[in-house]
């Protein structure tokens, strides 16, 4: 498998700023934050809203999931053939590109950034993410596009196994209920006709597999901050963990250049 990345802001600052040449400069670091929690708990706004506040690349390692989980039904493989999905893991090329307040997700050259946002999609994936041999490609592709620093990444293992080193890990959750409404107010805006009970037992099953799964279940790691987004603002939680980060001696991109 192979994944790029794209993203304008650290793309422009990496090209040479010459920074290590001047004198008196307090060390900074870009970080690498992981950002982790259950379905629906707003993973993805937070970790979309850091990256830009702090002019780091946002990387939804859900977003490989998916993408590989489309190709598989597509294909028609069977979801539990561990085989065929690792050699298929080993043939996929995934570009997540950065575009606006969004992430375009491209598989094998084909834009399926709405394709993979499907009902059957979101199963398929937490199905073959039960498979240690498809983690382990996409483990590999996620370090690879991290290990710089200047990386908001999130997903369900990126605290307590992709980059058990990382600076800052956050676990973000929030009650059922709220996770059942965000969910559900994301199909309405597709037009995707699935009513409110409905989704809650589809998030129930997903948590449920997530967190029982031999290999990488979902846990909270010892050293990560748990926030609970129930009653915050989205606004207040990014705020929240930028503050964090300059606290852990993160620099944004901006200010690695001047
Ligand atoms: O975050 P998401 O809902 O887009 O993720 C889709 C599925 O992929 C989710 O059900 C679990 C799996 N996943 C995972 O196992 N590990 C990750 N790091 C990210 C996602």
């Amino acid at each position: 498998m192979q994944v790029v990345v794209l993203n304008e802001a650290r793309d422009s600052s990496s090209a040479g700023s010459g920074s290590e040449w001047l004198p008196c400069k307090v060390r900074v670091k870009k970080l690498i934050i992981a950002i982790d929690g259950p379905v629906g708990s707003g993973k993805s706004t937070l970790a979309r809203r850091v990256a830009q506040m702090m002019g780091y690349v946002y990387v939804d390692t859900g977003a490989m999931y998916r993408a590989l989980a489309l190709k598989a039904l597509r294909r028609g493989l069977s979801l539990d053939a561990a085989e065929d999905l690792e050699a298929l893991a080993f043939g996929t090329h995934i570009d997540l590109r950065a575009k606006d307040d969004t992430q375009q997700v491209f598989l094998d050259g084909d834009d399926v950034t709405a394709a993979i946002r499907s009902t059957e999609v979101s199963q398929a994936a937490s199905k073959i993410a039960v498979v240690p041999a498809v983690r382990h490609v996409l483990v590999t592709e996620q370090r690879r596009a991290g290990h710089q620093g200047g990386v908001v990444m999130e997903g369900r293992d990126i605290g307590s196994v992709v980059f058990p080193d990382a600076e800052l890990k956050i676990f973000l959750v929030a009650s059922p209920e709220v996770r059942g409404q965000r969910r559900w107010r994301e199909h309405q805006q597709k037009g995707d006709a699935i009513d409110l009970a409905h989704t809650l037992v589809e998030i129930h099953e997903r948590d449920r597999r997530d967190r029982e799964r031999s290999s990488s279940p979902l846990f909270c790691a010892p050293d990560a901050v748990v926030v609970d987004s129930t009653a915050m603002d989205p606004e207040e939680v990014a705020r929240l963990v930028v503050m964090l980060a300059r606290e852990r001696g993160g620099a944004s991109s901006s200010a690695m250049q001047s």
